[in-house]
């Protein structure tokens, strides 16, 4: 267990920012997910932590102590990429027990933690096989046994599961979740899966263009995104965004509609929009209920059966559709007219030139 603390740790690339100047400190035993697009920063990060990519300045530090010009071997650290290279002419056995060789481990204490983290992982059947002939999932599992055997202070994955297919990719993240768990490791993990982040992570770290863009657990990043950018990227679909202009305690939204703002929310947008009034209103598909005397109204669009819900798409007017979630016996048939309102504690209000969220005081 480590406690990892980045500060203002940066790199370039030439002129330019894989990741500009960042702070993070990661608690002993937590499991951190550094989410979001593919080149927004979150490999140079990890590989910095690691040691593998040099900063460009900045400071890392594990349990207080400066490592940031430590070798990757001096960091008791495991790395796990999504292209795991195991060595084909040696049994699983053998892969796994490669670093403690390296590391002069005695051959009794070597054979007694392959065959733990063997039983941890269920792969004893095959530990004598070659990695070719095993399935992706079990090549995947000895490649993770062959980092955690070592026992490592912190446990570091870009994408572990990328190569893998969504079946097995399900079942792996339950098992590093609970593997993180039992091992009481540090753990890093790298996706661009915002459902792998959530079900993962103990806290979220949101990148965009080599920034964070909010650092939170799953669930403060759900409810309460920190802006425009991390409300559309998280859930599928995202975030609900309507552009509207506020006076006196209402929106004017598309399709000539009016929304009521909820008292605690009127003194936030009086005081922190541009003069004009113009704000983003934001709100989850499940945030709405549907109902004949709903404040907005809409056409329908389209609805989509999802087996245990169905999800309207709902047209405010020909440029402005919105998700919502409704029960599985709610169909309507295209252009039906549907009334809904938003449900008033899940509303959530962003600048529209800033883009970030509006506080309402109640945090
Ligand atoms: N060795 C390098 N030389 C030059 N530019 C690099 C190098 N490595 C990364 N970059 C650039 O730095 C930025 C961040 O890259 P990085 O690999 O960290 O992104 P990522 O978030 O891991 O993306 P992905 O999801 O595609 O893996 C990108 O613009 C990338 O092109
Ligand atoms: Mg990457």
């Amino acid at each position: 267990m480590a406690t990892i603390e980045l500060k203002q740790v940066e790199k370039k690339f030439g002129e330019s920012f894989a990741v500009k100047p960042l702070d993070m400190t990661i608690n002993s035993g937590e499991f951190i997910v550094l989410l979001g697009p593919s080149g927004c920063g979150k490999t140079t990060t990890l590989r910095m932590i690691s040691g593998l990519e040099a900063v460009t300045s900045g400071s890392i530090l594990f349990d207080g102590k400066d490592v940031t010009w430590l070798h990757p071997s001096a960091r008791d650290i495991a790395f796990v990429f999504q292209f795991f290279a195991l060595y084909s002419h040696l049994s699983a056995r053998e892969n796994i027990a490669f670093p403690l060789q390296a590391q002069s481990v005695g051959r009794d204490e070597i054979k007694k933690r392959v065959k733990e983290v063997a039983q941890m992982l269920k792969i004893e059947h095959v530990l004598d096989a070659r990695p070719g002939s095993l399935s992706g999932g079990d090549q995947q599992r000895v490649a993770l046994a062959r980092a955690l055997v070592r026992r490592p202070a912190a446990f570091l994955m870009d994408e572990p599961l990328g190569a893998l297919d969504a079946e097995f990719r399900e079942s792996m993240r339950a098992e590093i979740k609970r593997l993180h768990i039992d091992q009481n490791a540090t753990s890093v993990y790298v996706t661009h899966d915002q459902v792998e982040a959530m079900a993962m992570g103990d806290r979220i770290v949101v990148m965009s263009n080599a920034e964070v863009q909010q650092a939170a657990t799953p669930t403060e990043v759900y409810n309460n995104p920190a802006n425009l950018f991390v409300a559309r990227f998280i859930g599928s679909p995202g975030m609900n965004l309507l552009g509207g202009t506020y006076a006196d305690g209402v929106v004017r939204l598309p399709g000539d509609n009016r929304y009521t703002v909820p008292e605690s929310w009127r003194g936030a947008l009086g005081s922190s929009l541009p003069a004009d009034g113009r704000v983003v209103v934001g709100f989850r598909p499940e945030s709405v209920s549907v109902h004949a005397a709903g404040e907005i109204h809409s056409t329908t669009f389209a609805n989509d059966l999802h087996g245990g819900y169905t999800m309207l798409h709902l047209q405010l007017d020909r440029d402005h559709i919105v998700h919502v979630r409704a029960g599985r016996e709610m169909r309507h048939q295209i252009n039906d007219t549907v009334h809904f309102d938003i449900k008033p504690d899940s509303v959530r209000f962003f600048h529209p030139e800033t883009e970030k969220a509006l506080q309402n005081g109640r945090g």
